[in-house]
């Protein structure tokens, strides 16, 4: 099947990698020709790793690598089964795109959102479609998550569901059917967690180490909340925490005054080089 992924970054040169190695066409489309050719690169770096690891052979890696094409215009997604967006977390930048894809695409293709937060109703009412937006949810780093999170629009149709539910296990993942409500589950579950370490920092209820300690010893999460908000970025959180508080109306998700602090401070966590832990810059 012909797939095409708008926006080459972090998530979309990994759902882009993961059709292509599972035998779909993909059209990746991003604004400029250096960011394709930088997801293609990445991707490449990816399947690289595969084969050194033997999980992938270098025939495999060949085959996946030719069956990707990169485009800068949005008119290339024309003809693909399924197209899933994985721009910027920006209502405004999805609805333009959204609605130039309705155009451009015939009425088989399945629209689908990669967004973290933003309402797949909202989204699907930029188009003439409706029945066929979805949101599609991977996981990061996607080749290795195995999780899509699939929400199910106001509008959606169930042969929209079911054939977006096949395609993620013919991907090999494990799809989640879940309703369009603020932060579908990963997220309404996730934060709010990441949200209370931060109110017992501040609180002095403990140091930080040991709030991760608690929750990596106690709970065998994989990760402290607050190591894991700094991988997420702490602006991330907090917008999110932001689309809670907004969508549900209650207090409960009111950001942590020290989650906004460090925000304003700069303090962004990983990429910043300094969150709730500091990091070497590269
Ligand atoms: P990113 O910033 O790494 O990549 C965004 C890409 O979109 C950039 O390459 C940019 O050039 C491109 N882009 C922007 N406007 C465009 C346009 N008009 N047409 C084509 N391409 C355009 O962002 P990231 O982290 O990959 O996030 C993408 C989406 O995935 C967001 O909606 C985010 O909420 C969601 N998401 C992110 C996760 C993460 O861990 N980073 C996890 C799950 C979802």
């Amino acid at each position: 099947m012909k797939m095409s992924v708008i926006g080459g970054g972090t998530m979309g040169n990994g759902i882009a990698h993961v059709f292509a190695q599972n035998g779909h066409d993909v059209t990746l489309i991003d604004v400029k020709a250096e960011y394709t050719a930088k997801a293609l690169k990445t991707i490449e770096g990816n399947l690289a790793r595969q084969v050194k690891k033997e999980t992938l052979t270098e025939a495999d890696m060949k085959a996946t690598l030719a069956r990707l094409s990169t485009a800068t215009d949005l008119a290339a997604a024309k003809g693909s089964a399924l197209v899933v967006e994985a721009v910027f977390e920006s209502f405004p930048v999805k609805k333009e795109i959204f609605s130039t894809l309705d155009a451009a695409c015939g009425p088989e293709t399945i629209l689908a959102s990669n967004t973290s937060s933003i309402s797949v109703t909202k989204i699907a009412a930029t188009t003439k479609r409706a029945d066929r937006v979805i949101g599609m949810h991977f996981m990061n780093p996607v080749p290795v998550m195995k999780l899509v999170e699939v929400i199910c629009g106001q509008a959606t149709s169930p042969e929209t569901l079911a054939c977006v539910t096949q395609i993620s296990k013919d991907l090999g993942k494990v799809p989640v059917t879940v309703q369009d409500y603020p932060g579908f589950i990963s997220n309404r579950v996730l934060m709010p967690m990441i949200n209370e370490a931060v109110y017992c920092l501040m609180e002095g209820v403990a140091e930080r180490d040991a709030i991760d300690s608690v929750m990596k010893l106690g709970m065998a999460h994989p990760m402290g909340p607050l190591a894991l908000a700094d991988f997420i970025g702490l602006d991330i959180c907090l917008d999110i925490m932001n689309v809670l508080h907004d969508g549900f109306g209650d207090s409960k998700y009111r950001p942590c005054p020290l989650l906004r602090r460090m925000v304003e401070a700069g303090y962004l966590g990983r990429k910043s080089g300094r969150g709730f832990y500091e990091y070497e810059q590269k």
